[in-house]
């Protein structure tokens, strides 16, 4: 298939544009660099041995969204263009809000007035909010606790709308837990701006110099060491749930299959490992896995923080025929190979 991959210069992005080539699709890429650095477009290329197109504009521009679909032709969109930072989208609603929605809005109608029918969508386990774990496809959702959260609830129901009436569009929803890892080559990986939010990323620039110690955000937790605990997924495996659900879509499953019920062209997966890591045994796991100290510092509770948080990843394994299968310690040294590779990120390139 010709895939159009937005955000396919991001962090999870750049990983599935290797993994669609490596299955025999062609991909053209569509990113802002709002987020991304093009210096991976390089290492993208290096990875996959040949050219890849890029077209550099923001899906919130409809007129060059149309363009782009007039100009070629598209079988199927990987949807990851977005603002993802869960602090900020607190600080900047309405920026969450247009950019999040308009991309989508811009891209559906640019594929329902091209004849474009397959879409994978980027969605978070962020929509489960402060529910019990372990989550399924099929519990009804709490609202999200902000408004990055809030965009993913909304555009898994407009994308459920536009189904409804479109009965050519098959969408797959991924609801991803938490992406971690690199390439196993150490040429592609997380490159975060500015201080990091996320967990993976803060060790890793500990580890290798650039900051001195990790602040855990909260001991006292009910669970086994009092830290948080997350389904950390290598970003290797989601690149492949990717393909995987690609694959789905194509074969147009019947009804019957989809968790959905009434909109039955819209499947919804987590892509998650099903199993759940503390705070500190990921620091433990980075420390063995780079060979260097990783100090830590237990401090208070971030807001909205969740004490746990897993998937069940069943319904991918039964209908995809996909599984995570690496393990933490995995995840770790691809992450510190890229980290040790690349201290500053593409910024040493
Ligand atoms: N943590 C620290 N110190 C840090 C950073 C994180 O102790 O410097 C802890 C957090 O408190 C949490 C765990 O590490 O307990 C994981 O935190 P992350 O920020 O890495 O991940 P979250 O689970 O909080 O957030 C992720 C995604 C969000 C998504 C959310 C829910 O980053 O986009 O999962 O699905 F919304």
């Amino acid at each position: 298939m010709r895939v159009l991959v937005s955000g396919g210069a991001g962090y999870i992005g750049s990983h599935t544009v290797v993994a669609l080539v490596a299955a025999g699709h062609e991909v053209v890429v569509v990113d802002s660099f709002a987020n991304s650095s093009p210096v991976v477009v390089g290492r993208l290329e290096a990875l996959i041995g040949r050219e890849l197109p890029v077209h550099a504009f923001d899906l919130t521009d409809k007129d060059k969204t149309e363009q782009l679909f007039a100009s070629d032709r598209f079988d199927a969109v990987v949807h990851f263009a977005g603002l993802k930072a869960v602090g900020e989208s607190v600080e900047q609603p309405l920026e969450y809000y247009e950019n999040n929605l308009e991309s989508t809005f811009s891209l559906l109608r640019a594929m329902r007035r091209h004849g474009c029918t397959l879409l994978v969508f980027s969605s978070s386990a962020t929509v489960y909010g402060d529910a019990e774990p372990p989550y399924r496809e099929d519990q009804a959702l709490l609202s999200s606790s902000n408004p990055y959260g809030r965009t993913k609830v909304m555009i898994e129901q407009i994308l459920r709308d536009v189904a409804a009436i479109d009965d050519t569009l098959q969408v797959a929803i991924l609801r991803y837990f938490n992406p971690v890892g690199a390439h196993p080559s150490g040429t592609i990986g997380e490159d975060p701006q500015g201080t990091p939010n996320n967990l993976l990323p803060y060790v890793a620039q500990v580890a290798v110099g650039r900051r001195d110690r990790v602040a855990v955000f909260g001991g006292d937790y009910d669970t086994a060491d009092g830290t948080c605990e997350r389904d950390y997924i290598h970003v290797e495996d989601l690149a492949a749930g990717h393909v995987a659900a690609l694959a789905h879509l194509r074969r147009a499953l019947p009804a019957e299959s989809s968790v959905d019920g009434k909109g039955a062209r819209v499947h919804t997966w987590n892509l998650g490992t099903g199993r759940s890591t503390s705070v500190l045994a990921v620091i433990r796991a980075f420390a063995a896995a780079s060979g260097r100290p990783v100090p830590f510092e237990i401090v208070g509770r971030r807001a909205g923080d969740m004490p746990r948080s897993w998937a069940d990843a069943s319904l991918a394994e039964r209908e995809l025929g996909w599984r995570a299968t690496k393990t933490i310690d995995e995840m770790c040294a691809d992450a510190w190979r890229w980290q040790a590779a690349n201290p500053f990120g593409y910024g040493d390139a």
